[in-house]
C-alpha cells in the first residue's frame, strides 16, 4: 500500500502500550483486595508427598492460608477438549513432574506468599521416573486424538524397488519453550453465583467451557474475559491448572483470587513444544521422482496426558509420491506436559522431512530446488483431495529468483569470503489450514464511530488492527475510525486465538457484519449507494443512536473436499568461520502461499517474527532436560535463550498473490505460523553446503560441528 492513511490504518494497535512498557499485565495491576496465590513446585520427576510443614510459612505476615495437597475439593480430572492438561493440581499427593504444584501460598500481598513459597518445607518420597526420551523411545505409544496417527497409500516396500537412490536417516528436534513475553496471570471472582475470570488466555470460550466443566457450574454463569496478553504463541491455547485453582479458591475463600505464574513456573506449569525424533526414508528414481516416502516421528510426553506433535502431517501431503507410510507415537515420560507451540507438528516435522530432501538432493546430484518443484504434489497424495490452491512452485521459483540461486555453486565449502565459508540451503513450508466458525458485530454510531466486537484475542498478531482494516474496506471508512473490542465471552463467540485462524475465521465473520450493517444503513436511508459520510444523518434522521449487525461465518461442509494449507519456500545464507564454527544468518528470505493477505503489515511482520523464531529453533533455542536431574536445567531467559538482534540478518519476505475463496470469504488461508517452518531445515541445509557437515539434530550447537 503506498497510501499513507492505509499503512497508518495496518499499525498494530496495541503495538505502543506493549514495546514502551505502558500495557499493564494481569500481574502488573494492584491487587486491590484480591488474595495472592503463588504455587510450591515440586523439585523432584516422580512420587509422593509425604509431608508439608507450613508453619514457618505460616508465620510470614499477610499469609492466610496454604493450601496442600487434597485440601482442595476434587476438580477433574477434566476430560474437556479445552483443557491443556486433564490432571488438576493439588489434588492428591502424587508428583507426576519436575516442576508441579504440591501446594499454593495464599497471602494478602503478593511478596508475602513468594517468600511463604519459599518457607514451605515439603518431604517426598521419591519414586522411580522415567526421564530419558532417547533411551525409552521404544516404548513409544499410539494415541487416539484429532490426526490420524498412522496413514499409508501404496506400498514403501514397492517404492523402494520402483526407486534407486534413497536416504534414511534420523532427525531431531529440541524441547522448546514459548517464552512469552507475558508469563501468566489470572484472577477469579465469584460475584453472587457468577464466575468472573480475567486470565491471559488465547480463548476465553475455551477456558470458560473447561471451567464450566471443572466446576460444575452452569456455562451461563461463567463469564472470561483476556484484557492484555503479551503473547501466547500456543501455551495460552488452552486451559492450565492455575486458572482452575484460582476458580475454586475464589469459590471457598469468597475472595477474588489472582495467581501469578512467575516466569519459572511458567516453564513448567504451562506446557512447551516436546522435543522430537524421527526416523525419514526417502526414495526417488534417477530422474528425481520420489517413489517412497516413509516417516516415522515420535515426541516427549507426558505421564498422563496425550498431547501428540503430529510431526508427520507434512510429509503426508507436501509432495506427490504413490507410497507414503507416516506415524505419529508418544513416549510417556515424567515431564511436565507438552503442548501447542507456534506452529506446532509440521514445525519440528518439516525439519526431518526438509532435511531429508536436502540429501537427496545431493545423493542425486540434483539442484534442491529443482527436486522439490518436480515433486510438488498437484493433489493430496495421502487423501487424494484437490488442494484449495496451493502456489508451492511459484514459491520456489520466486524465492530462487530474488535469492539469486542460480549463483549458487553446489560443491559443499565451494562459497568463500576469505576465511569465512559460505553456505546457501532452500527448504519447503506447509503448515495445516485450521477454520472455526465464528461471530462477530459491527456497530455504526452517530458519533461517525465504527464498534468491532468478537471474542477472538489479540496476542500481538495484530488481530484487532486487521478486523479493524477489514470492517473499513467494507464500510468505506478510515480504519481509525473504527474501534475494536475482543476477548470477552459476553461478545459474540469465536474460537481460539490459534492455528493461524483469526484473520479467516474471525475476519470472515466481520467482513460479513459489516456487509449487514452498511446494507441496513443504506436501507434506513432508502438508498444504495450512501457515502459513508452520511451515516450519521441517516442514524439522526431515523432518530437512532446506533446500528448494529451480526456476522456469522464457518466453514462450509463442502470444504471438506478440499485439502488446505499454507506453503512457503526458505532461502538461508550462512557464515560459518572455520575458527568458530558455529553458523551465522547473513540472510534469510520466505516466500508464502497464504490466499490473500489482508494486511499487508501485519502479515509481513507475522512472517518475520516467524522466520526469527526459525532462526531459534535452528541455533539457539535448547531446553536441555537432564534425564537425570529429571528436569529442564533452565528456567529462566538467561539459561533459556531465545534469538536477539545478533542472531538475526537481513530477513525478507514476499507473498505470493493469490486468492482461495474456498479458504475463506475473504480469500486468506493463514499467515500466522507459516513462517517459521522451513527456516531449520533452510539453516541446516546451507550449513551442510558452507561446512559439507550434514547437521540433523536441532538446535546446530556449538559441538556439532566439531565433526
Ligand atoms: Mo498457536 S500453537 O496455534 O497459538
Amino acid at each position: 500500500m503506498t497510501n499513507r492513511a492505509a499503512t497508518i490504518g495496518q499499525r498494530r494497535r496495541d503495538g505502543h502500550d506493549k514495546v514502551t512498557g505502558a500495557a499493564r499485565y494481569l500481574a502488573d495491576l494492584p491487587s486491590d483486595g484480591a488474595l495472592e496465590g503463588i504455587f510450591v513446585l515440586a523439585p523432584i520427576a516422580a512420587g509422593r508427598v509425604r509431608s508439608v510443614d507450613a508453619a514457618e510459612a505460616s508465620r510470614v505476615p499477610g499469609v492466610l492460608r496454604i493450601v496442600v495437597p487434597g485440601d482442595l475439593p476434587t476438580v477433574g480430572p477434566i476430560a474437556h477438549w479445552a483443557a491443556g492438561q486433564s490432571v488438576v493440581p493439588l489434588m492428591d499427593d502424587r508428583v507426576h513432574h519436575e516442576g508441579q504444584p504440591v501446594a499454593l501460598v495464599l497471602a494478602s500481598h503478593r511478596l508475602a506468599a513468594e517468600e511463604a513459597a519459599g518457607l514451605v518445607a515439603v518431604r517426598y518420597d521419591i519414586g522411580p521416573a522415567r526421564t530419558d526420551f532417547a533411551a525409552l523411545a521404544e516404548e513409544a505409544i499410539e494415541i487416539k486424538d484429532w490426526a490420524p496417527s498412522n496413514t499409508l497409500v501404496g506400498s514403501v516396500a514397492a517404492g523402494i524397488a520402483a526407486g534407486s537412490i534413497s536416504v534414511d536417516a534420523e532427525y531431531r528436534t529440541a524441547d522448546r519453550h514459548h517464552a512469552a513475553m507475558e508469563p501468566a496471570a489470572v484472577l477469579a471472582r465469584f460475584e453472587a453465583d457468577h464466575l468472573l475470570v480475567d486470565t491471559s488466555t488465547q480463548w476465553v470460550f475455551g477456558v470458560k467451557a473447561a471451567l464450566a466443566a471443572a466446576m460444575n457450574l452452569p456455562a451461563e454463569r461463567v463469564r472470561v474475559r483476556a484484557p492484555v496478553v503479551g503473547g501466547g504463541f500456543g501455551a495460552k491455547g488452552s486451559t492450565w491448572g492455575h486458572e482452575i485453582i484460582a476458580a475454586v479458591l475464589a469459590r471457598e475463600t469468597g475472595r477474588p483470587v489472582r495467581i501469578i505464574l512467575p516466569r519459572g513456573h511458567s516453564f513448567t506449569l504451562h506446557g512447551h513444544q516436546p522435543a522430537t525424533r524421527h526416523r525419514v526414508l526417502l526414495v526417488a528414481a534417477a530422474n528425481g521422482q520420489l517413489t517412497a516416502i516413509r516417516h516415522h516421528g515420535i515426541s516427549a510426553a507426558a505421564m498422563n496426558e496425550d498431547y501428540v506433535e503430529h510431526g508427520t502431517l507434512g510429509s503426508r501431503t507436501m509432495y506427490q509420491c504413490a507410497n507414503i507410510e507416516t506415524s505419529d507415537r508418544i513416549v510417556r515420560l515424567n515431564r511436565p506436559q507438552p503442548t501447542f507451540m507456534r506452529a506446532p507438528h509440521e514445525g519440528p516435522g518439516m525439519v526431518a522431512l526438509e532435511i531429508a530432501m536436502d540429501e537427496l538432493a545431493v545423493a542425486l546430484g540434483m539442484d534442491p530446488v529443482a527436486l522439490r518443484i518436480i515433486n510438488n504434489a498437484a493433489v493430496d497424495p495421502t487423501s487424494g483431495k484437490p488442494f484449495s490452491s496451493k502456489e508451492l512452485t511459484r514459491c520456489f521459483e520466486v524465492g530462487a529468483d530474488r535469492f539469486g540461486w542460480a549463483r549458487r555453486s553446489p560443491e559443499p565449502g565451494s562459497m568463500r569470503d576469505g576465511p569465512v565459508r559460505i553456505g546457501w540451503g532452500v527448504a519447503g513450508a506447509l503448515m495445516s489450514t485450521f477454520r472455526f466458525a465464528a461471530s462477530a458485530r459491527a456497530t455504526f454510531g452517530r458519533d461517525g464511530r465504527v464498534l468491532i466486537e468478537s471474542a477472538a484475542h489479540e496476542i500481538g498478531t495484530g488481530v484487532a488492527t486487521t478486523l479493524a482494516l477489514i470492517a473499513a474496506e467494507v464500510l468505506g471508512v478510515d480504519p481509525l475510525q473504527i474501534d475494536v473490542r475482543l476477548a470477552d465471552t459476553d461478545l459474540p463467540e469465536a474460537g481460539g486465538t490459534f492455528g493461524s485462524s483469526t484473520t479467516s475465521s474471525v475476519g470472515s465473520a466481520v467482513q460479513i457484519a459489516s456487509t449487514r450493517l452498511k446494507e441496513r444503513l443504506e436501507q434506513l436511508a432508502g438508498e444504495p449507494g450512501l457515502h459513508p459520510r452520511e451515516y450519521p444523518e441517516v442514524l439522526a434522521l431515523r432518530r437512532l443512536d446506533s446500528v448494529a449487525e451480526v456476522g456469522q461465518w464457518a466453514p462450509k461442509r463442502e470444504d471438506g473436499a478440499f485439502a488446505m494449507n499454507a506453503y512457503g519456500a526458505v532461502f538461508a545464507e550462512v557464515r560459518v568461520d572455520p575458527a568458530r564454527p558455529v553458523p551465522r544468518v547473513s540472510r534469510c528470505l520466505g516466500v508464502y502461499s497464504v490466499g490473500r493477505v489482508i494486511n499487508p503489515t501485519g502479515a509481513r511482520s507475522q512472517a518475520i517474527g516467524g522466520m526469527i523464531w526459525g532462526i531459534g529453533q535452528a541455533l539457539v533455542e535448547d531446553a536441555r532436560f537432564d534425564p537425570a536431574a529429571g528436569r529442564f536445567l533452565a528456567r529462566s531467559l538467561s539459561s533459556y535463550h531465545v534469538p536477539v538482534n545478533a542472531d538475526v540478518g537481513a530477513v525478507q519476505v514476499e507473498f505470493i498473490d493469490e486468492n482461495d475463496p474456498v479458504a475463506s470469504t475473504l480469500g486468506s488461508r493463514g499467515v500466522g505460523e507459516i513462517g517459521t517452518i522451513g527456516v531449520g531445515a533452510a539453516i541446516a541445509n546451507a550449513t551442510f553446503h558452507a561446512t559439507g557437515m550434514r547437521v540433523r539434530d536441532l538446535p546446530i550447537r556449538v559441538e556439532s560441528l566439531l565433526g
